[in-house]
């Protein structure tokens, strides 16, 4: 597996799966490239100014920092141009980003959360990308209508996590492969192939400072794992939330682990924390290609027929056997 670059592993999936197309083949490595641009920019902290708020709100009324606006210039501007795309959405933008005129337009979608874990940049901790790829219905106008596709359309989904190395996770719908960004080299280069997420786990993620306003499936699941041992579950569970999904998602493709942003009282009238089309529609497309299991507590994520760009849903993810015995909860 000695340097096969992004690129090359691309070429070879093209030529001898067929797998993607040559315009989606260059889509994602625009998107690769823009990764490594956002990389450095963070890399910089406060050596430039790239630290602190931007003074600005985005469409979902959150403060964006100035990485958040940096990280989505960054990849419109490398996406404009190539020819490959029909539009563009962003957490960033409360409307798609249309080509300009003066480019060639394409037959993709592009989708992304641009800067994931926003509240982890100024301490230093792990942040990411999120991206996910649809193909612009035949004949329709690339406006909001035509992203509101499920998950389970989805030609290609990725992230990139901008932690001790930036590496970039990639699914083209078959299997998970994982690429270190070598420095040096300026390339991503494949470091594990076909990631697999074991079925069980002993390791949950959830935010637990919102346990009052989860409800009773929810109470119930966290409640038999706090209680280990001594407890339903006859066994010790360990806990971990980054608070950047990239980070926690990541951690679950390693070593497995179920994540859990449910619904609660807080969210409930918003449906919830997490976004759909480029949060929670990329990672469940990343987990079920390496094995897991992607739940809003009742349906498979990829399933749901989106109603808007920034919808949000509860998202359940990760080891299968977990994701199931609280799935199944939601059901009793
Ligand atoms: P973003 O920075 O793109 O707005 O996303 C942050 C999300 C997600 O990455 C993370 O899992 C969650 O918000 C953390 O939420 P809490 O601060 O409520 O724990
Ligand atoms: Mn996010
Ligand atoms: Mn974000």
């Amino acid at each position: 597996m000695k340097n096969i670059t992004l690129s090359r592993f691309l070429i070879e999936e093209q030529r001898d799966k067929n797998l993607i197309p040559a315009d989606l083949r260059l889509l994602i490595e625009v998107v690769a490239r823009a990764c490594k641009a956002i990389s450095i920019a963070i890399g910089k902290g406060g050596l430039a100014d790239v630290l602190g708020g931007a003074g600005s709100d985005n469409v979902q009324g959150e403060a964006q920092k100035k990485l958040d606006v940096i990280s989505n210039e960054i990849l419109l501007e490398a996406n404009e141009w190539g020819g490959h795309l029909a539009a563009m959405a962003s957490e960033e933008m409360e409307l798609p980003h249309p080509i300009p005129n003066r480019y060639p337009k394409g037959e993709y979608l592009l989708l992304f959360d641009p800067l994931d874990g926003s509240s982890n940049i100024d301490v230093n901790v792990s942040i990411g990308t999120i991206f996910s790829v649809l193909r612009c219905p035949e004949g329709a106008e690339a406006n909001e209508q035509a992203f509101l596709q499920p998950g389970n359309q989805q030609l290609c989904a990725g992230y990139a996590v901008y932690g001790p190395t930036t590496l970039l996770v990639l699914t083209l719908g078959d299997g998970v492969n994982v690429f270190t960004l070598d420095r040096e080299m300026g390339s991503f280069v494949l470091t594990q192939r076909n990631v697999r997420i074991p079925e069980d786990t002993k390791e949950f993620a959830i935010n637990a400072s919102n346990q009052r306003f989860w409800e009773p499936p929810v109470q119930r699941y966290i409640g038999e794992m706090v209680a280990g041992k001594e407890g339903p579950r006859g066994q010790d569970f360990n806990m971990r939330w980054v608070a950047s999904m990239v980070a926690d998602v990541h951690r679950i493709l390693s070593r497995g682990g179920i994540f859990l942003y449910p619904l609660d009282s807080k969210t409930k009238a918003k449906g919830g924390k997490l976004r759909l089309m480029y949060e929670a529609n990329p990672m469940a497309l990343i987990v079920e290609q390496a094995g897991g299991k992607a739940t809003d507590g009742h349906r498979r994520l990829l399933d749901i027929q989106p109603t808007g760009l920034h919808q949000r849903v509860p998202v359940i993810l990760g080891s299968k056997n977990e994701v199931e015995r609280v799935t199944a909860y939601h059901a009793g």
